[in-house]
């Protein structure tokens, strides 16, 4: 029996691999393709304080090796998801990572609090990085905001906080550790990739909100290059992620520094991707002669 369980900030987790925000819809049990209760953890889409309605159509496009989408948050608020979702999301058996954003410093505090409140929660994870809001990715583009962020919610909440980073900084590392020292107790790196496609026959940017975030296996390498730098010098665990595909992609993490791994675009391809994961990597630990998963992460530094 090979040990696949990972800790991150305090939460055991029964093995590393977990959907990323948005990417993964918990559905009744009749329709389910993937039972849920194999995940590591469930992370929901990320809820804002008050509904809201996202961004104008079209909001998805395909591009080579990923995805462009400009979704914008939608959402029913933090009340309605608590009454409607999270017991649901709860009974589900692996831990809940709760995505959370906010329009303020002070909006983000309070939801913080309002989850914690119901005691469904394990680990709070601040989305800082979404690229189509217009102050989405502020939080994590500043060290000012981002320390003012980060450390307003872990000093208002007692639940660990993982910080969601953006990779459309100069440094990614100065941004780790400046969330590492507000508080945060992981951090979930990277969130996607500002980009374009433009429409040749109207002319004009293809998408809605003209620019959409970029994931898929295109920015594979990107990823893992931000988290395999961030391993280096800070030392809270990271929740790896950014077009991984195949189990293959989630070793690479690991071994580059990842504690966990988060699947995005791909379970729009491949709706058993994540099974197919965590079956891949107990193949490989075994084939490896390794007893536990933890015992590859951060392996490709000790060259
Ligand atoms: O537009 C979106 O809903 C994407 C969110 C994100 O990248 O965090």
């Amino acid at each position: 029996m090979i040990d696949l369980t990972v800790k991150i900030a305090g939460v055991t987790l029964g093995n590393p691999v977990m959907p990323a925000s948005g990417c993964f819809e918990i559905l009744p049990e009749q329709e389910r393709v993937l039972d849920p209760a194999i995940l590591g953890a469930i992370v929901n889409k990320t809820i804002f304080l008050k509904a809201r309605a996202g961004n104008p159509p079209p909001r998805i496009r395909e591009t080579p090796g990923g995805m462009l989408n400009s979704i914008g948050i939608p959402g029913e608020g933090v009340e309605a998801f608590i009454e409607h979702k999270l017991g649901a999301l709860s009974a589900l058996g692996p831990p809940l990572i709760i995505s959370i954003a906010g329009n303020s410093v002070e909006e983000f505090c309070r939801i913080a609090r309002i989850i914690e409140d119901t005691g469904k929660a394990e680990l709070l994870e601040l989305n800082l990085s979404c690229p189509n809001l217009n102050d989405g990715l502020h939080w994590a583009a500043r060290k000012e905001t981002l320390f003012e962020v980060v450390s307003a919610v872990t000093e208002a909440v007692s639940l660990p906080v993982a910080a969601k980073l953006s990779p459309a900084v100069t440094d990614i590392v100065e941004m780790a550790a400046t969330a590492r020292k507000a508080g945060a107790a992981a951090l979930s790196l990277v969130n996607t990739f500002k980009g374009l496609v433009i429409d040749i026959e109207k002319k004009r940017p293809l998408l809605g909100n003209i620019t959409g975030g970029l994931s898929g296996p295109a920015i594979r390498p990107l990823a893992l290059y931000c988290v395999y730098e961030v391993y280096r010098s800070v030392d809270i665990p990271i929740i790896g992620m950014g077009g991984i595909a195949s189990w293959r992609d989630a070793v690479e993490f690991m071994l580059a520094g990842a504690t966990a791994v988060a699947v995005g675009m791909y379970n729009f391809v491949n709706p058993l991707v994540m099974a197919e994961v965590v079956e891949g990597i107990d193949r490989y630990l075994a084939a490896n002669s390794f007893s536990s998963v933890k015992e590859i992460i951060g392996l490709a530094h000790r060259i």
